[in-house]
């Protein structure tokens, strides 16, 4: 089934080619819903944009537009308002049919795209050795969540974590360890994280105040580089330790990714050299291999580089991500690469994709875009850090959330005089506290920084993970107490009478659209503020209409929006990350 804006969209698109002939085939009929109900559902803003083209008023396209449109049984007779707007009303039937139709359907209607792509989502890429912090944090639930909206939109998806498991801090730590703790090197369990990341920056001292150190950490990033079989296993037990930290956070968040380090194309360095080389993109400069960026200058205004291979042979972190990128458009076969990083790197991504373009390595009909998202402050405003100054390690975070969800549902469970075993009250701590530090990063515009506030994240009203876990818990509520069977109602045909019943079922049906959106603009939040949106909508009908006590054919009919606001609230929040709760 089509959505209701692909509908519209369709039956525009024939009005006109038959108002104004074949060249406005194709043409963007600009609908959008209204914000005011005194206009009806949606309003197409086309008249107005065609005016200049068509050297007409735009009230005179409009009026030309609706006497070709036939959209007589989705829409009451369309209006023209204003300076050109086409308004339409949808008619109660047709809301009722289509939603009988989401109610039936596995995917609520939502079909999967006809033409699936192969999609690449760079996400999380943490560095080894060095603490998984909340900017990878950010990046790990954003990129999760835009996954799984891929995925149910029918993509195929490969979600890749492009680990920093390479280079120069190989180079300090190892040789840091070999005099300090050589048995770290030989022995698997001989560290843990906490201790690598200490050891890393007392490393990183050493390295920036000892001449001879600096030297010998350059030569051991060289011997690594080269294959020597005593420093790779060093690398190796280090990597193994810090992977093994980063899974269990992977699996209490249930994200699921496929390493690919930036070790991995190391030997696919050369290549990258010798493509630039080919197309006459490289210059040596002082001894290092560059590439002249093109939009870009340095301080004296002259062109700026991109160095591509030091003067002492090792690479940069940007030959690393060309490497990446041909082999994932050459091998992969990506047709879509989404890089969801810090806006921080963005200059390294826009410089990336420009000499991949320049070099034929990123063709045309391939996307790569870079998903940036903004920094994660404390509440004073300031980077998100401990009372003692320190980054905030995640383990830690995530534990403070579900301890804090822990004490809130306590007191409300001795508010509410009920009693509950141990079990009951673990779980839906940790499935609170959990969700509420996806939904509160998710729920933002990724584009801004956010503030991290434990309190805002974890209140049962507004827009956050609690409150909509809440409403669906109101429909199994409602469920318990009448006895219900949700899989099994009877089917009735859906019949909408109150105001508030066509609020949610307008809304409802507008989900296919909403994911359409986020699937092509990698913005989780339009999905977050979709399902606030329907809770609020639904408590709205709940707190208006009587369901359990309602008579028939309604009381099975508003039944069935309870499930359907359900079942919505449940898939939404699933492509987010977040599990439901049947109490809580
Ligand atoms: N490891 C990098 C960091 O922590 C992020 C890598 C992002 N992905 C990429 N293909 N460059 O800053």
């Amino acid at each position: 089934m089509s959505s209701i804006l692909e509908q519209l969209r369709t039956r525009f698109d024939r009005s006109l080619v038959a108002a104004f002939g074949d060249d406005l085939a194709g043409t963007d009929p600009l609908i959008v819903p209204t914000n005011n109900p005194k206009f009806g559902d949606y309003q197409a803003n086309v008249a107005m944009s065609l005016a200049k083209r068509l050297k007409q008023k735009p009230r005179d396209i409009a009026q030309q537009i609706i006497d070709r449109l036939e959209v007589s049984d989705l829409c009451e007779p369309p209006e023209i308002a204003g300076p050109g707007f086409i308004n339409l009303r949808l008619k109660p039937q047709f809301l009722q049919s289509k939603l009988q139709q989401m109610y039936a359907s596995d995917r609520l209607g939502v079909e999967p795209v006809e033409h699936p792509q192969k999609v690449i989502v760079d996400f999380s890429s943490p560095n080894i050795a060095k603490e998984m912090h909340v900017g990878h944090l950010r990046s790990t639930i954003v990129g999760d969540a835009i996954a799984r909206v891929l995925e149910f939109q029918g993509h195929d998806v490969l979600r890749l974590n492009h680990v920093g498991d390479w280079g120069t801090q190989f180079g300090m730590l190892i040789t840091y360890l070999r005099e300090a703790y050589p048995d770290a090197l030989t022995q698997p369990d001989a560290l843990d994280i906490g201790d690598l990341v200490a050891f890393y920056k007392k490393a990183k001292v050493r390295f920036d105040e000892d001449a001879e150190f600096q030297t010998t950490a350059r030569n051991t990033v060289v011997t690594l580089q080269s294959g020597d079989p005593e420093t790779h296993q060093a690398w190796g037990l280090l990597c193994e330790q810090s992977r093994r930290e980063f899974q269990k956070i992977y699996d209490r968040l249930d994200i699921k990714l496929t390493e690919r380090g930036e070790s991995f194309y190391n030997d696919l360095l050369p290549q990258v050299v010798e493509d630039l080389d080919k197309q006459g993109l490289l210059v040596e400069d002082q001894g290092a291999q560059c590439v002249f960026l093109e939009g870009y200058k340095n301080k004296e205004g002259n062109p700026q580089p991109l160095i591509i291979q030091k003067s002492d042979g090792g690479y940069n972190y940007a030959t690393t991500d060309l490497a990446a990128l041909r082999y994932r458009i050459r091998e992969d076969g990506a047709k879509r690469i989404a890089y969801v990083v810090d806006a921080g790197q963005s200059t390294h991504f826009d410089q990336v994709f420009q000499v991949a373009k320049r070099a034929g390595l990123l063709p045309e009909d391939v996307e790569a875009v870079h998903v940036p998202f903004g920094l994660v402050q404390g509440e004073d405003g300031k980077k998100f850090k401990t009372r003692s100054g320190e980054t905030v390690r995640l383990k830690d975070l995530l534990n403070e959330a579900i301890d804090r969800s822990r004490l809130d549902l306590e007191k409300r469970l001795e508010e509410e005089d009920r009693h509950e075993n141990a079990d009951f009250i673990e779980h839906v701590a940790t499935v609170v506290g959990l969700s509420a530090v996806k939904y509160a990063d998710l729920s933002q515009n990724r584009t801004s920084n956010y503030i991290f506030s434990y309190d805002k994240m974890l209140a049962l009203q507004g827009n956050t993970a609690p409150y909509l876990l809440y409403a669906y818990v109101r429909v199994q509520g409602i469920g318990r107490k009448g006895n219900i069977d949700f899989q099994n109602l009877e089917n009735v045909s859906i019949e909408l009478r109150e105001n508030s019943e066509f609020v949610l079922a307008k809304h409802l049906l507008s989900l296919p659209d909403i994911l359409a959106e986020v699937a092509a603009d990698l913005l989780p939040n339009r999905l977050c503020q979709y399902l606030f949106e329907l809770s609020q909508k639904f408590n709205q009908f709940y707190d208006r209409c009587s369901v359990l006590q309602a008579e028939e054919p309604f009381r099975t009919s508003r039944l069935m929006l309870c499930d359907l606001s359900a079942r919505t609230l449940k898939q939404g929040l699933s492509l987010l990350g977040i599990q439901v709760l049947e109490r809580m």
